[in-house]
């Protein structure tokens, strides 16, 4: 039996796909979720059988989250990651901001997850860690603008989980790590990106793994700080 449980939200391709091959191959029982069908991870789910369970979930509706926390035990979670994500198309000047597009991609990739991660705090062991996948684009430090809505939702995103932390983690001993996973070759990242999904998923997981005081960091796969 697995002595480590790891809940993974957005798991049907690239990096969520990722984190739940290389849990279970180091012997973690895993939740994975899916928005739609994910062949690669149905074959996971085979060859780790009664170790990996898929769960069906659009991190944007509350019920699907509602029934994913009726299905895992409380207090059972070392580790949670929060991985949706979207990129918000090809236009994105700050003329193209509206409404519309500004509220879907912050439901999708700030306020949900975070959302969402409340509602599966009581799922997570104290002392455990949530990730939240972010990215170097929600750094304001960092960043010479452009690509506005997906930088808009990721430091967004940052801000939340802060709070998450504050209001709901610290108190608990659960520390929030705000990831950036590199720049990858997924469908999101392109062909074109630097690393390769294991490498990204391996690092990530070593600085989830980490021993730490309950904090919120910003933190890169390979484990440097990335300034807010
Ligand atoms: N790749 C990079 O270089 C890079 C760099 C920095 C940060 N990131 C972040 O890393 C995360 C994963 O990215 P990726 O590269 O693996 O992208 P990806 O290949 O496009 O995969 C995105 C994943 O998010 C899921 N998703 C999207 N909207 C969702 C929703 N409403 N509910 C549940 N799941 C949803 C997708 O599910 P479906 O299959 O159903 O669409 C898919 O599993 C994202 O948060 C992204 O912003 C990626």
């Amino acid at each position: 039996m697995a002595d480590r449980t790891a809940c993974i939200i957005g798991a049907s391709r690239g990096l969520g796909l990722g984190l739940v091959k290389h849990l279970a191959t180091r012997g973690y029982e895993v939740h994975a979720t899916q928005r739609s069908h994910g062949v690669a991870l149905t074959e996971l789910a085979a060859e780790h059988s009664g170790s990996v369970h898929i769960h069906q979930l659009d991190v944007t509706v509350e019920a699907d989250v509602a029934s994913l926390a009726d299905a895992i035990p409380d207090g059972s979670l070392d580790m949670l990651v929060m991985n949706p994500g979207v990129y918000g198309g090809s236009e994105q000047s700050l003329e193209d901001l509206n409404a519309d597009n500004v509220a879907d991609i912050l439901m999708t990739n700030a306020v949900c997850p975070v959302q969402a991660a409340i509602a599966l705090m009581a799922k997570v062991t104290d002392g455990g860690v949530i990730g939240m996948m972010s990215s170097k684009m929600g750094s304001i430090a960092d960043s010479s603008g452009g690509v506005n809505l997906y930088r808009l939702s990721k430091v967004s995103q940052n801000m939340l989980s802060r709070s998450l932390f504050e209001k709901h983690a610290k108190e608990r001993d659960i520390s929030v790590i705000s990831l950036h996973p590199g720049w990858v070759k997924t469908d999101m990242g392109g062909p074109n990106a630097l690393i390769d999904v294991d490498t990204s998923v391996s690092g990530m997981i070593t600085v989830l793994e980490a021993d730490r005081q309950p904090e919120h960091r910003f933190l890169a796969y390979d484990g440097t700080e990335v300034p807010w």
